[in-house]
């Protein structure tokens, strides 16, 4: 990558909402973290990817369980022109975001489009499904929404450097090696503070995932690589994690669920092999 590209690639950043997105971390992160100091950068989690846009990996490897969200990913890769100019020819009103809610359309790049037109013109940019796996979020009426496409044009140039692979995050870690950082941001699958789990992602991510993860962290060191884990800051979660390594809590505002949503406090984990 020439010096010129790679700026443009530093400046993108998520072109997604996401729940659990960690913008918010971003700052801390800088204080621990220079993404020079390592090989190849990991995200099994990717989501919204507000931490692997604030790094700007070189060279990474970035997964996810949500089919769709890697297919626009690898869209936005390939050919983000495409995909702007698809974005455009969607209307933005009630009666068409419904008309595109209920359409699959075999173009890759169509369908990335729809994917991130959906996302930014629903209610609260939630990935939700239905049972029959159809997407079923309603409209949010952001009619003045201005899509960024300069953004998706940095974004596309980030990405380009990165393998971005559908798959769970047991099958990540298989690739990595040492002196490589993975940041890890799994659901949380257990409520801030409370003694309970979150119904909605019980499914996505449960209590035995989160017992998975906590091997993956040893086979992550066992490969000679770094990582950073952030969860729940949750009895259960802290005897599940604790292995010697750091735990840090960050206590935050956090704003949950959309327009009536409740402002809350909210303690977060983050545990790392990272010497400070
Ligand atoms: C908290 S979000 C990540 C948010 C991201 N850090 C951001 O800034 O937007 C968790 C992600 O894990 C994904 N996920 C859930 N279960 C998974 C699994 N078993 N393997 C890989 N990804 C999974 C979800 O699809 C979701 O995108």
């Amino acid at each position: 990558m020439t010096e010129a590209k790679k700026s443009i690639a530093k400046n993108s950043k998520p072109f997604l909402r996401w729940a659990g997105g960690k913008k918010w971390l971003l700052k801390e992160l800088d204080k621990f973290v220079d993404i020079k100091n390592y090989n190849s950068y990991h995200e099994p989690f990717i989501g919204g990817g507000a931490v692997f846009f604030h790094l700007s990996p070189q060279n990474a490897i970035i997964s996810d369980i949500n089919k769709e969200l890697i297919e626009t990913y690898n869209a936005i890769k390939t050919n983000p022109e495409e995909v702007i100019k698809q974005i455009h020819s969607f209307e933005k009103s009630k009666d068409y975001y419904y008309l595109i809610r209920n359409q699959k359309f075999s173009n890759e790049f169509k369908e990335a489009a729809r994917f991130i037109y959906l996302n930014q013109m629903s209610f609260n940019g939630l990935y939700r499904v239905n049972s029959r796996g159809e997407y079923n979020v309603p409209y949010g009426y952001r009619n003045n929404y201005q899509f960024d496409f300069d953004n998706i044009l940095k974004a596309s140039s980030l990405l380009k450097n990165a393998q971005i692979i559908h798959q769970d995050f047991t099958s990540s870690i298989e690739n990595i090696r040492n002196n490589d950082l993975v940041f890890l941001d799994p659901p949380y699958t257990v409520t801030h503070n409370l003694n309970g789990f979150i119904h909605y992602n019980k499914k996505l991510f449960s209590l035995e995932d989160q017992f998975k993860l906590a091997d993956a962290i040893n086979r992550i060191k066992n490969a000679g690589a770094y990582y950073i884990l952030t969860n729940a800051a949750h009895q259960t979660i802290r005897e599940i994690f604790n292995n010697g390594d750091k735990m840090y809590e960050i206590d935050r505002a956090s704003l949950i669920g959309g327009k009536n949503a409740k402002r809350g406090n909210y303690a977060e984990l983050i545990l790392t092999n990272i010497v400070l």
